[in-house]
């Protein structure tokens, strides 16, 4: 079974967040499902450095009105290929915005060219390549269920298509202005088509349109149907519940494991927790932190609304107040980045602050760290909670999506049935979150029962195994190929 996968992010060329190390991760967990996966990215900079040498595969004289050619190659083993259009992609900066962090106002564009390319190469039209059904992700490759229905390719056949929704916050919403220059038929603006709340809808176009909507994780599948989740898009996912699965996201054991990961001062497995205590001090000298007798928390993470970091940052005193020590990765909101660098001007050796992106440093964190921080309103799946629990770093989240389905709270109950991996809170707000840090540092002060949690959570199974089935089965569900 062939699949095309549609990303605009994918580690190791590209990466701003969760959706990167997923679209990354795919394509090996599924070939042991029988799954030929290919991986289609825009050529960034980045990644038309990484690529190297590649072959032109096809040539557009306009994609949307810019020219682009289709390069393919391997990067790590993984079939790849890229998106090679200047006009679009030959900027500095992120893959959406510039390098302050402003997004492009031409990305309704760039992404609909990526769209429109995705369902040209699935539909057929590039020679060598054919694909049984093509899987987008977010609303960046969503337009691509929308261009295989209302304008297939010439001659092109049509094909099953899965959207995954990695994060209803970010629907890739456009002027109604814009529609004519998308190279679709009248036919296309409609409620069902493109068209929505009186504007274009990238990703309610793709959910409205695919054969099937995944996204990362049951609960979340089960939020989007409220209002408060579904922000605008709920009524499609009732409409569709048929069609809606919720498929939890697993972890890149390459990439992800404390036995054998280059980053780390030391590399420990489950057996083997005292090793951990040379990361924790490389840490505490890295973030200039004072020893302590309470635990070492940890942060990685963009620096916004969702992640709950404003709250975080009201209840530093109480965290600092009974003891516990704060190492924080991220960047995100100018106004989040100066509260935690002023955080860390008030509380020389407890908190300690590195403003950016540094995938090396985010290892070191897990595999140092005792506990990670995660108080999200809302988490489609997240990762770095999944990190924190095969690193050893016990997870303190918020039930919500992916995090309510990942961590097992150390209730009574759970802690007497030896089963606990983290802390969970019901609410995001500064006394649930400071009484979940109390119950942390409570725990942390119960060496045997912290242990505990730790090795339940490094011993957990987050592999993709179960995902990966699930996927496969979808694919070959919507294919008519049964086995
Ligand atoms: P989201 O995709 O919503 O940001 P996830 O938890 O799914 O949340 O994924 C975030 C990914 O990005 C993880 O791999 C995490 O380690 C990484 N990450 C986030 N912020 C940083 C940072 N400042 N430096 C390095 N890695 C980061
Ligand atoms: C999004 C979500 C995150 C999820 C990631 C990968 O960025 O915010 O919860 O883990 O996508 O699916």
């Amino acid at each position: 079974l062939k699949v095309l996968s549609v990303a605009s992010e994918a580690v190791p060329l590209v990466k701003t967040g969760g959706l990167a190390d997923v679209a990354g991760a795919l394509p090996t967990a599924l070939a042991e499902h029988g799954v030929e996966m290919t991986t289609l990215v825009p050529g960034y900079p980045s990644v038309i450095a990484r690529l190297g040498k590649a072959k032109a595969v096809h040539k557009w004289a306009s994609l949307l009105g810019e020219p682009a050619r289709l390069l393919s190659g391997r990067v790590g083993g993984q079939p790849l290929l890229v998106l090679d259009a200047p006009a679009y992609f030959d900027r500095p900066g992120g893959p959406y915005g510039d390098a302050k962090g402003q997004d492009w106002d031409d990305n309704w564009r760039r992404f609909g060219a990526f769209a429109r390319a995705a369902a040209d190469i699935a539909g057929g039209a590039v020679k060598g390549c054919s694909f049984d059904l093509v899987h987008a992700h977010d609303w960046q490759a969503a337009m691509t269920p929308a261009y295989l229905h209302f304008a297939p390719a010439k001659g092109g056949r049509r094909m099953p298509s899965v959207i995954t929704i990695h994060n209803m916050a970010f629907q890739g919403f456009a002027d109604a202005a814009i529609f004519p220059r998308l190279g679709l038929p009248q036919a296309a603006w409609s409620v069902d088509g493109v068209e929505s709340y009186g504007g274009v809808g990238f990703l309610k176009a793709g959910m409205h349109l695919a054969d099937a909507i995944t996204t990362v994780s049951p609960t979340y599948a089960q939020e989007i149907r409220s209002p408060a989740f579904g922000m605008g898009l709920e009524g499609i996912v009732l409409a569709r519940s048929d069609r809606v699965h919720g498929i939890l996201n697993g972890i890149d054991p390459a990439e992800w494991s404390p036995m054998t990961d280059p980053h780390l001062a030391a590399t420990y497995g489950p057996g083997q927790l005292a090793r951990r205590k040379a990361n924790k001090r490389a840490l505490e000298k890295e973030f200039g932190l004072a020893k302590g007798e309470g635990p070492l928390f940890i942060v990685v993470s963009r620096l916004t609304w969702q992640k709950g970091m404003d709250v975080l940052l009201d209840v530093l005193p109480h965290l600092v107040g009974i003891g516990g020590r704060l190492a924080l990765l991220g960047s995100g909101d100018a106004e989040l980045e100066r509260g935690f660098r002023a955080a860390a001007a008030l509380y020389p050796g407890r908190v300690g602050v590195r403003i950016g992106y540094d995938e090396a440093l985010s290892h070191r964190l897990q595999g140092g760290g005792d506990a990670i921080l995660v108080p999200s309103r809302f988490e489609p799946c997240g990762l770095t909670q999944l990190y924190g629990l095969a690193y050893g770093c016990v997870p303190v989240v918020s039930r919500t999506g992916g995090l309510a389905d990942t961590v097992i709270d150390a209730n009574p109950a759970a802690l007497a049935a030896g089963v606990a991996t983290g802390i969970q809170m019901n609410a995001v707000d500064q006394p649930a979150l400071a009484a979940a840090v109390s119950r942390a540092v409570d725990l942390y002060a119960r060496p045997g029962e912290w242990r505990r949690l730790q090795k339940n959570g490094m011993k957990a199974d987050f592999s993709w195994r179960a995902s990966g089935a699930a996927y496969a089965a979808l694919y070959r569900k919507l294919t008519g190929d049964v086995r």
